[in-house]
Parts: structure tokens; C-alpha cells; sequence
């Protein structure tokens, strides 16, 4: 069995969730390709894998571009084969539900794509020193958190890295989606 992780990733969390996705496939004795959709825009045909995961990243509650495109691009291709679509961001930890209709649901119909599992994932919102977001993007970032803490009584690190994504979770899509392959 053979996986294509196709993701995209502006400050690397969906990136490092494509990686463990990997990782966690291996495990499963199932074998899994990484393409940063938009650093390789030279995206390979699909044949040889027997499923594919496509994740993104959320900016003003919407995909990057090119997970987005690629969706709809490769529609056809992605019939017949098991589909997993993912999000990170911030949304599902305020509205668990509107981030699924409107950052899973909504993207996979758009694309004309169906999926066997489709999750939003929470966000990595590093506010160290090392963030990878520029000054700005980090200040929009904390004022998110700083909204979450005050209605949902979330706590974070103001200045430090705060890892929002639930790894169980991950693992648990990841066995949930080798079983579909199996099944
Ligand atoms: C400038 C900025 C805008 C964001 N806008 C949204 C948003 O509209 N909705 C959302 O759910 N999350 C939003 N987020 C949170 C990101 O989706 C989250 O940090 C995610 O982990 C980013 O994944 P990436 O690093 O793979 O791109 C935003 C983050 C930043 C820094």
C-alpha cells in the first residue's frame, strides 16, 4: 500500500502534521510520499498510490492556494482511490462545526472530491522567538489566542510556542485511514 501526502503550509504546521502523518503511516506498514505542493509545483500523476491525503494550512478562513488547486486539479484522479483531506487552524478550537462545514465539507465539494475521512486539526501558534510567522502574522495570532482565552477560557504562552494540535487525534486519523485503505 502506497500513500501521497500533498500538502501546504505557510509557518510549518501542517507541514510537521504531513511528516507524523507519514511516520504514523509507516507504522501501519503502509508506505507514504510528502509533496509540498507548493514548493514542487511539478505534482506526479497518481497512479501507484492506492490512497492520498491533501492538507493545508488556513489564512482569512481559507486554504492555501495550491492544496486548493490541487484538489480540484487532480478531481478525477482522486476517483476510485481513498481520499483523506485535513486542515490546521485555529477555527475548530471556537466552532468545532462551522470549521468542518466550511474548511472540510464545503472545499471537498467545491473541489468535486470525495473523502473517507476529513478532520480539522488544531493550530500551532508560535509566538517564541523561533516562530516562523513574521512580526505581523504573530501579532495577528496572539490577538486570535487572546479572543480564544477570553470566550473559551483557553490558556496560552503569550511569547512561547503553543502547540494546539492534538497528536492522539492525528494518530487516530492516520489508523482510521490505513484501515479504509485495507477495507
Ligand atoms: C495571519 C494569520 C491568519 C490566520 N487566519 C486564520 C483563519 O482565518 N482561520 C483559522 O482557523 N486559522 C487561522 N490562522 C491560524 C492558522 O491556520 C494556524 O496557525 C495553522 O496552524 C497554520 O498552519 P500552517 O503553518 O501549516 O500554514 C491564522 C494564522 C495567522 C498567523
Amino acid at each position: 500500500m502506497k500513500v501521497l501526502i500533498a500538502y501546504g503550509s505557510r509557518w510549518g504546521s501542517t507541514e510537521e502534521i504531513a511528516g507524523r502523518l507519514a511516520g504514523f503511516l509507516g507504522e501501519e506498514g503502509v508506505e507514504a510520499d510528502l509533496l509540498d505542493v507548493k514548493r514542487n509545483r511539478n505534482w506526479p500523476s497518481l497512479e501507484g498510490y492506492d490512497g492520498v491525503i491533501v492538507g493545508s494550512g488556513v489564512k482569512i478562513s481559507k486554504w492555501m492556494r495550491e492544496p486548493q488547486a490541487f484538489l480540484r486539479r487532480k478531481a478525477n484522479e482522486l476517483k476510485g482511490r481513498r481520499v483523506a483531506i485535513f486542515v490546521s487552524c485555529m477555527s475548530v478550537l471556537a466552532d468545532p462545526e462551522s470549521a468542518r462545514r466550511d474548511l472540510l465539507e464545503r472545499v471537498a465539494e467545491e473541489a468535486g472530491v470525495e473523502a473517507v475521512l476529513m478532520e480539522a486539526f488544531g493550530p500551532l501558534a508560535d509566538l517564541g522567538p523561533r516562530s516562523k510567522m513574521g512580526f505581523i502574522d504573530r501579532k495577528i495570532a496572539g490577538a486570535a489566542m487572546a479572543g480564544l482565552s477570553k470566550d473559551k477560557g483557553l490558556e496560552f504562552d503569550a511569547g512561547g510556542r503553543n502547540d494546539l494540535r492534538d497528536w492522539g487525534r492525528i494518530r487516530e486519523f492516520t489508523r482510521r485511514f490505513a484501515e479504509s485503505l485495507r477495507g
